[in-house]
């Protein structure tokens, strides 16, 4: 039995993938000796209805100046995060002098869009590498990690924000009570906080158990997070899915009675009721689904290495640490993974060590199957890759199911 984070219930796993390195742990070879390992395994809150790991490494261990994830590797995702700041823009406009903070504001992908329309801003990110990007392109940026204490200290700098942001980070941060009671302090009492994560209902569903490593601690639902932001006088006043990161959920949160609550908060908790999200039964079956679904991949990738076929992993993502080690993926199966960010270049995925080799590689050599690790981008991938798959080249896929296209 374990402690849960968000109620103090107890809970137990339903899942675990064994030992387990940091995701966005790409090292050297001399490095191989002194990689850390823990035990990845989830579990599920009956009370609050929280997923949750176990155990999670420390923080310094992942959010560091050395941080692997620039946000803005992505032309997608930046026009989704310009989309976002144009719906933020829309509630503050009525605003005299607005103030947007966002959390985990990484390279700035978001705040960009408000420092370009000179709308007072603050990102708090504490990668200092990430955040240096940021700071060098003029959005203002605290390299620290986000919680009560800083919450208090900008509030007596800055004063409180009309609007509070936050995306792929609410879902990292094991002290997360100290988190919300920041945005308690930090909000107006007509403001908005909107953030996204990838989504329970998604994951679930379409069995993405890829989204289970170290840096996500929670995967959250409309149920866990109305518990959670309850416990701190907010409520969800709205929520909309999105398809971003394979399957994930914006919520729109006020505080109590601020604002109206929309039909869609309701509808998506009859969702959830329906997708079984709060019996544990659900997670029995999910824990199946993953195991088929890595049995299928590993026999797939056996057959392909027996044709004499060459498979080159794409795009070195935190999620495909999750599969690789957990299906056993070494070089003997993927001969390399191609990847666009330098500083993943030239290193080795974590645990299994497949090397890393820039794009280039790919390019002017195609496999005859591309493993998609990036299937959250599949759509700029694909736009991207016409020309590997007129030549005769093919995906593996794994989400939803296992499979080859093209
Ligand atoms: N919002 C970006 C980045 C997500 S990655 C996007 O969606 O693409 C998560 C980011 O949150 C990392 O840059 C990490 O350094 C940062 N982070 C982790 N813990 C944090 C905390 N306690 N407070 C603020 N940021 C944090
Ligand atoms: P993530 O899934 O952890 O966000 O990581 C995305 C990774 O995918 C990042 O390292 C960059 C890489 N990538 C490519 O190599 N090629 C691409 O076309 C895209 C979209 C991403
Ligand atoms: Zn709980």
């Amino acid at each position: 039995m374990h402690q849960c984070r968000i109620c103090k219930g107890s809970y137990e796993s339903f899942i675990s993938f064994g030992k387990m390195p940091i995701a966005n742990g790409f090292l050297r070879s001399e490095e191989f000796g002194k990689e850390y390992f823990f035990e990845l395994a989830t579990g599920f809150c009956p009370k609050c209805g929280m997923v949750q790991l176990i155990d999670q490494p420390n923080r310094d261990m992942m959010f560091h100046e050395n941080y692997a994830f620039f946000s803005s590797t992505s032309s997608f995702m930046k026009q989704h995060f310009k989309e976002f700041a144009e719906l933020i823009m829309q509630d503050i406009r009525q605003k005299s002098h607005p103030f947007v903070m966002e959390i985990g504001s990484n390279d700035g992908i978001m705040l960009q869009n408000f420092a370009k329309a000179k709308i007072r801003h603050l990102g708090i990110e504490p990668s200092a590498n990430v955040a240096k990007v940021a700071i060098e392109n003029g959005i203002d940026t605290i390299s620290e990690f986000f919680d009560e204490q800083l919450a208090e200290k900008i509030k007596a700098k800055y004063g409180q924000a009309d609007a509070i942001v936050a995306a792929n980070v609410m879902c990292h941060i094991p002290t997360i009570h100290s988190v919300v009671e920041g945005y308690r302090i930090l909000l107006k009492p007509d403001g908005i906080i909107m953030f996204e994560d990838p989504y329970l209902g998604d994951i679930i569903e379409n069995t993405l158990y890829d989204q289970i490593y170290d840096e996500h601690v929670f995967l959250f639902s409309v149920a866990s997070i109305g518990y959670l932001f309850g416990e701190h006088g907010m409520e969800i006043v709205d929520v909309i899915p999105q398809t971003t990161h394979g399957g994930s959920m914006r919520y729109v949160i006020a505080h109590k009675g601020a604002r109206k609550i929309s039909q869609r908060v309701i509808d998506q908790q009859e969702k959830e009721k329906q997708l079984g999200l709060h019996l544990p039964q659900t997670y029995m079956q999910f824990r199946k689904n993953v195991e088929n679904s890595r049995d299928e991949l590993v026999q797939l990738l056996k057959d392909i290495k027996k044709q004499g076929k060459r498979v080159v992993g794409y795009a070195a993502t935190s999620k495909s640490t999750t599969i690789n080690n957990y299906c056993g993926i070494t070089s003997e199966l993927v001969e390399y993974i191609s990847d666009t960010t330098p500083i993943k270049q030239g290193k080795f995925s974590p645990g299994t060590h497949i090397p890393v080799k820039a794009y280039e590689n790919f390019k002017n050599n195609y496999p005859e199957y591309a493993l998609l690790y990036a299937y959250n981008h599949s759509k700029e991938i694909m736009a991207k890759e016409q020309d590997f798959m007129a030549k005769g080249g093919k995906w593996i896929t794994y989400v939803p199911k296992v499979g080859v296209l093209g």
